[in-house]
């Protein structure tokens, strides 16, 4: 049996997991329609939303907010205010318009990081803690603090009316192309998320491993990411917290080489602490060199099956190389 048509809004939409959300929705047959900052074709602005309130919608998702890993972008204090109140505010005035509305949602999506779970320094040869749904952060630092603010702006909206689901994302990885021309540097084409952030020392030739290498990196394959939020949107059994990241959390080194393996460049170096801490500043840091072995306990037992649960498969789908 087909289910009916559904209309979902989508608080920043347009960005790289809702974007490729949106394309899965309408392809098949759900209506979008993007809240932005930019007016435009299927889209209200935050204003519009604020003015004229939640237009009637079965599901609500929020993935607005600034980029914390802006590369272009100094980390200064404005730049750092911008990404606390864009999830802020954008949460906010979405659980205000959705609890005002006389014909609220089925359902409220709202996505935090997998930073919730912070970092702390581990022994030589100790095991990293494993961290589920249930679990508390063990150790607090920046992005451990945005993402609690940023969950507690979540929390206002009336779960009597909607049914709330809170995601909290690991590093998602989309496509990225390696183009290469004889006698010119290797180039990366146009690619979103994670993997184009690291990829200038691979276009140079220079992978690196980020610091020790041993620090866990929760990541998530974008079709897996997607996955997800369909199942959650589909499945009307599923509630509360879901960690979206593969069941299988590599190290940072074993990340490196299996992307390097496919994109076919040599690692050569570790790029030391100091050199990240230099280059992102020391508040953002702990995204790069500090990490958390999550697992998707809550996920998996809601009955979602990971189309990539292991690093090798992910990056021989996503890894493409044209000449
Ligand atoms: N991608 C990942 O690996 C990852 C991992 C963990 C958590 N997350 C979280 O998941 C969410 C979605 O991730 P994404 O990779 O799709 O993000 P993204 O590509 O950076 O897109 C986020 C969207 O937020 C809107 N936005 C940006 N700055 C804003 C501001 N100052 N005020 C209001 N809206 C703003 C933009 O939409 P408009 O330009 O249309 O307004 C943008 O398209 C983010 O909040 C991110 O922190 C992502």
């Amino acid at each position: 049996m087909t289910a009916a048509p559904q209309h979902i809004v989508i608080g920043g939409g347009s960005g790289f997991i809702g974007s490729v959300l949106t394309e899965a929705l309408r392809a098949r047959g759900d209506r979008v329609t993007w809240i932005s900052r930019q007016a435009g074709e299927e889209r209200i602005t935050w204003e519009q939303l604020e003015r004229e309130g939640l237009p009637v919608c079965d599901v609500v998702v929020n993935f607005a907010g600034q980029h914390i890993l802006d590369m272009s972008r100094r980390w200064t204090e404005s730049y750092r205010e911008e990404v606390i109140q864009s999830r802020i505010r954008t949460t906010k005035t979405l659980v205000d318009a959705i609890n005002a509305s006389e014909t609220p949602p089925e359902a409220f999506i709202s996505t935090a990081g997998k930073c919730f779970y912070g970092t702390k320094e581990l022994a030589e040869g100790e095991a990293p803690p494993e961290l589920d749904e249930y679990s508390e952060p063990m150790g607090m630092d920046f992005p451990a603090e945005l993402v609690s603010q940023w969950e507690a702006a979540a929390e206002g909206v009336d779960t009597d009316k909607v049914r709330h689901i809170k995601l909290r994302i690991g590093v998602v990885l989309g496509a990225i192309e390696r183009k290469s021309y004889l006698m010119r540097f290797w180039r990366i084409g146009k690619a979103r998320g994670f993997l184009p952030i690291i990829r200038l020392p691979f276009c140079l030739g220079l992978g690196a491993v980020i610091g020790k290498g041993t620090q866990i990196f929760p990541w998530i394959h974008i079709d897996d990411m997607v996955g997800i939020i369909l199942h959650v949107i589909d499945d009307e059994n599923t509630v509360g917290r879901y960690n979206a990241v593969s069941p299988n959390a590599v190290t940072n080194r074993d990340f490196t080489k299996a992307f390097s393996k496919y994109l076919r460049r040599p690692i050569i170096w570790s790029v030391p602490e100091w050199l990240v801490k230099a280059v992102v500043g020391e508040e953002r840091s702990s995204i790069l060199l500090r990490g958390q072995l999550v697992r998707p306990r809550r996920t998996v037992e809601s009955g979602y099956n990971f189309k990539y649960p292991l690093i090798d498969g992910a990056m021989a789908d996503l890894v493409k190389i044209t000449i």
